[in-house]
């Protein structure tokens, strides 16, 4: 997508494919910069310390991480170990076992001396469908909104197309283009009239740092609410779909994504706003049926929920974000404490959405009711 006219990945090869570059999203908005990863343990940090983030993009990380691994040792116990460690890096998105056990396969088979350029042909691989992936998604949901926004009533037809996001599940959390970001770019850019509402989606705040940043860098018009302002907006008839990402998606329809996505679900539910899910077939665990007991969902530090992180203090006539290649040293981040000392904070990162309160998914074969039915409809497995 674009930032400033240039158009970026999330996720490259460089150095001859001896390491992989990434956007650090922990400096988004603030700062843009890049870092380079060069080993298995730095790919591993990566996505620990949410580097890189969103379910498809922790796969293609955890790809080229056994690539990175694979260069260093090809053995079959350094498979194996870095396997093991980058599986345990985040629990919940299923892409990162999907994405691992893609690399594995692959290379398993192969004498050791040819195991690291096939892994990085398998992950460049990943990484091209992620994108073209997502592109469709972004054509089936264009299609959608533009149905949705046809049937408004007259009087609002010339009203901005509402949409409701929580998280953030845009080109930053994938490869390019985003899962239910990606409809939002194709319906402005056909010309639709749209408008998001983004829930700040505390406590990382992925929505109010990474949804707004790339959607204001693409133009989109957007306004940042506070996570409890969704249902009152939908109450007042402000929204007119909700569309969120997923982590994992169980085989009936269950949908895990960023925590708070149950609740607007609940809220969507009760006042007859559709809520949609866009998900590639990356995010299916076809193992599972029933996301609330089977889902692993990661428990993240407290001091996630005790202190927030902001901008302390532009460096005077700086113009924050506006270069791709921001410098580091104009802003100043800086964490906070929010609670009185010595209070506990508890930290889950995801929840399950029942498909009972899934209108549909929007998935790169077209969109289909959350359901077991649904979902076999486009894939013939489960
Ligand atoms: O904790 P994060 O930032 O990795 O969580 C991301 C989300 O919850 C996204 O909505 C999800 O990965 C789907 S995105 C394509």
């Amino acid at each position: 997508m674009n930032i400033d006219g240039k158009a970026w990945r999330t996720i490259w090869l460089e150095a001859g494919g001896r390491s992989i570059a990434v956007i650090d999203q922990t400096q988004l908005p603030h700062t843009f910069t890049t870092r380079s990863l060069t080993s298995l343990d730095q790919a591993a940090e990566a996505i620990t310390t949410m580097v890189v983030r969103g379910a498809p993009l922790i796969g293609v990380t955890g790809a080229y991480g056994l690539m990175l691994a694979l260069q260093a040792d090809p053995s079959d116990g350094a498979l194996a170990a870095a396997f093991t460690q980058l599986l345990a890096t985040r629990p919940t998105a299923v892409n990162l076992q999907w994405a691992l056990e893609r690399v594995r396969e692959r290379v398993l088979p192969l004498a050791p001396a040819q195991r690291a350029l096939a892994a990085q042909q398998e992950a460049g691989a990943i990484a091209e469908e992620d994108v073209l992936m997502c592109e469709a998604i972004g054509d089936h949901g264009l299609r959608l909104f533009q149905e949705l926004a046809a049937r408004r009533p007259a009087s609002r037809q010339q009203e901005p197309f509402n949409l409701l996001t929580h998280c953030n599940a845009g080109w930053l959390a994938t490869v390019d283009w985003g899962t239910a970001l990606a409809p939002i770019y194709k319906a402005h850019r056909a010309g639709l009239q749209v408008h998001v509402w983004v829930d700040e989606t505390r406590p990382r705040n992925q929505g109010a740092s990474l949804t707004a940043f790339e959607l204001g860098r693409e133009g989109v018009p957007h306004t940042v609410i506070v996570d409890n302002a969704g249902g009152h907006l939908m109450q007042l008839g402000q929204v007119d779909a909700v569309i969120v990402g997923s982590d994992r998606t169980t085989r009936s329809g269950d949908v895990c994504n960023k925590i708070g996505t149950y609740l607007k679900a609940l809220a969507a539910h009760d006042n007859g706003v559709p809520f949609y899910v866009a998900l590639p077939a990356s995010t299916i665990d076809w193992s599972i049926s029933d996301g609330v007991a089977e889902i692993p969902i990661e428990a993240r530090s407290e001091r996630e929920v005790t202190h927030i992180q902001g901008l302390v203090s532009p460096v005077a006539g700086a113009a924050l974000g506006e270069s791709p290649r921001g410098e580091a040293s104009v802003v100043s981040l800086t964490q906070v404490q929010l609670t009185p000392t010595g209070s506990r904070g508890f930290n889950p990162a995801f929840d399950v959405t029942p498909a009972r309160l899934v209108t549909a998914l929007i998935t790169e074969r077209g969109v289909v009711s959350a359901s077991e039915e649904g979902l076999k409809q486009l894939y013939g497995v489960g």
